[in-house]
């Protein structure tokens, strides 16, 4: 029998909590993610949903080695990242956030940016001239922008050069956080159009991090749907777009509007059910449309054949 591959990436059971008052008489804690685990697969590109302050950042930080968990782990190539070489952990991720107006440095130009890591990982300066301007064709720019700045530039453009940046050590694995919502529709897709290019030329993988359900399903071979910090449902890209299980999941496929594909949803708005919240209840409980009794106390998250589902009625 072959041997399944084994995961690029692997999370288990993260647990972040953030101290949301600190006072000599107590400390009180907000779960900003809430037992969470997954694998992302060489070349696999999994997109992570949620609405916002559902604690999707978090998660890719916690991945990145930005901040610490306060219980589960990460493993890299099969390596806990905490015993993962650091150096060698950062030339094999990288990050690509939302606004490239403040992750690119005004004051340098273009080529400096992207030769930036570069220099930090001690690569010769005979290599890195030939590394800066593919990267930067890759990205689909050309040589020409290598002089110019930043503020030269528009939104696209410069969120390109940004993942020029991000790519220019050939990363394994990429977070993409929210890398399409600062831009224009148009844009958006040309956008998407090169992180799956890269994706596929590349053999990178990516965690994409997005609240809009229609841009994840363009992009992504697997898709986590999170709220308040804990998968609510996880499978296959087919599964979750077609046949969604999860009453919330089933929500934000039921808003999304067939004919426009880029149509901004809020899900805020989406659900209408206000209950009061109870405590030990399941996380969706207070927005369900079909909670019952049992809700109040919290379901195992079920693990179906090709998907995992935190309901009761699953
Ligand atoms: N350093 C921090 N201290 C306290 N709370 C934090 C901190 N960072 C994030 N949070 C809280 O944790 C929750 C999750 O935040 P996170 O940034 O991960 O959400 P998100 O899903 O990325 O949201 P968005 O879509 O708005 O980017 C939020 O309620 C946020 O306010
Ligand atoms: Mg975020």
């Amino acid at each position: 029998m072959e041997k399944e591959e084994p995961s690029l990436l692997e999370v288990k059971n993260l647990t972040k909590k953030y101290v949301i008052k600190n006072s000599i008489f107590k400390k009180i804690y907000f779960t900003a993610v809430n037992n969470v685990s997954f694998s992302v697969k060489k070349g696999e590109i999994i997109g992570l949903i949620g609405e916002s302050g559902s604690g999707k950042s978090t998660i890719g930080r916690l991945i990145l080695k930005l901040i610490h968990p306060d219980s589960g782990k990460i493993y890299f190539e099969g390596k806990d990242i905490n015993n993962y070489p650091e150096k060698q952990f950062r030339r094999k991720t990288s990050v690509i956030f939302q606004d490239p107006r403040t992750s690119l440095n005004p004051r340098f130009k273009i080529k400096d940016i992207i030769e930036e890591p570069l220099i930090v990982h001690n690569v010769e300066k005979k290599k890195r001239k030939e590394k800066v301007v593919k990267a930067v064709i890759d990205s689909g720019l050309d040589e020409s922008f290598l002089d110019r700045y930043p503020s030269e530039l528009s939104g696209g453009q410069r969120q390109r050069v940004a993942i020029a940046r991000a790519i220019v050590l050939n990363p394994k694995f990429i977070v993409a956080d929210e890398p399409t919502s600062a831009l224009d529709v148009s844009v958006q897709l040309q956008i998407i159009n090169l992180i799956k290019k890269l994706n596929e030329k590349e053999n990178i993988s990516f965690l994409f991090i997005s609240h809009d359900l229609n841009v994840v399903g363009m992009l992504s071979d697997k898709i986590i749907v999170l709220y308040r910090g804990k998968i609510m449902e996880k499978g296959s890209k087919e599964d979750i777009l077609k046949n969604p299980l999860h009453p919330y999941t089933k929500l934000l496929i039921e808003s999304l509007p067939p004919t426009d594909p880029f149509h901004r949803k809020h899900f805020e708005n989406l659900i209408e059910i206000e209950r009061e919240d109870v405590e030990g209840a399941c996380v969706f409980y207070h927005r369900c449309p079909i909670a019952q009794e049992i809700c109040k106390k919290e379901p195992e998250t079920k693990a179906l054949e090709s998907r995992e589902v935190y309901c009761h009625f699953v």
